[in-house]
């Protein structure tokens, strides 16, 4: 009933200017609400260090972690194209690594992974794991595994020359057979002007109206997570608020004894109450 999101069908969407829709995801249930809404790509983001472990960046999550947050939502998608971030330390020490640590989220039900970075090194891993069926999204502009190397959280291709260094890279990558690029935190004007000289789709965060698609960390969308929202993320909902209201009303009920009710509880059958020989015993 649902056909399958396949990089080919990203790709085709560009062409047809329908714009792409993507979020990010961590669990099974999330994957599973948002996959029926009719998103097109989940990703599985490294910043699952942040929102969901409560890291100060994305540096410190291992593969462990983000192995298991990936097999729950490949578990909870039937039509999204899934795919998984390469964390920090996963692929930077050599493409033997960065390719074994592919093929394990691939195993784990991926059907894609994203790579930070345009460097040379990134170029020749995307070449080498899209000819070997890894369908690779890459992501360039404000990149958060290079924090330390940025300094900060700015804003990116404020300047043309960056915009071009942007753009330049990104021709790489796609011509190394990456299948779409995340861009984020960039000017608006650098977006659009990227987005037009590329063929594959430019999926943006923070980076303006113009992009092919748009991607956020489902956590801003929902409003649940509250040590940070960005600029760029719009909260469709409080849940921070609702989640708060929720608890607050379940311990009220619980301390005045109004849960559990009638309704929520087990029946034992008159007779086997007379068994409980306990009880039995006090009455005699
Ligand atoms: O990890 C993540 O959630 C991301 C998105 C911000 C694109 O990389």
């Amino acid at each position: 009933m649902h056909n399958k999101i396949t990089p080919d069908i990203v790709k085709k969407m560009k062409i047809e200017k329908q714009k792409i829709t993507a979020l990010t995801a961590y669990d099974y249930s999330t994957a599973q609400i948002i996959d029926e809404a009719g998103i097109e790509i989940i990703l599985v983001g490294d910043s699952a260090a942040m929102v969901v472990l409560g890291y100060p960046t994305t540096h410190e999550i291992t593969m462990t972690e983000m192995s298991i947050f990936t097999k729950a939502v490949a578990k909870g998608t039937k039509r999204a194209l899934v795919v998984a971030d390469m964390p920090f330390g996963s692929y930077q020490t050599s493409i033997k690594n960065g390719t074994k640590n592919a093929c394990k989220f691939i195993q784990y039900g991926a059907n894609a992974v994203k790579i930070e970075g345009g460097s040379n090194y990134i170029i020749e891993l995307t070449s080498h794991l899209t000819t070997q069926g890894i369908p690779v999204m890459s992501h360039l502009g404000f990149t958060p595994q290079f924090l330390n190397s940025i300094g900060g959280y700015k804003v990116q291709a404020k300047e043309s020359e960056q915009a071009e260094l942007i753009l330049n890279q990104a021709l790489k990558l796609e011509q190394a057979g990456a299948f779409a690029l995340v861009l984020e935190m960039v000017s608006e004007y650098a977006a659009e002007y990227i987005s037009e000289h590329l063929s594959i789709p430019v999926i943006g965060i923070g980076a303006g109206r113009y992009c092919d698609g748009q991607i956020l960390v489902i956590d801003d969308v929902l409003g649940k997570y509250k040590d940070f929202t960005p600029k760029f993320a719009k909260k469709y909902i409080n849940l921070n608020e609702m989640i708060g209201t929720a608890v607050k009303n379940y311990i009220y009920e619980v301390k005045t004894r109004a849960f559990p009710e009638k309704t929520h509880i087990f029946e034992m059958q008159e007779i086997e109450k007379e068994k409980l020989t306990y009880a039995n015993n006090k009455e005699s």
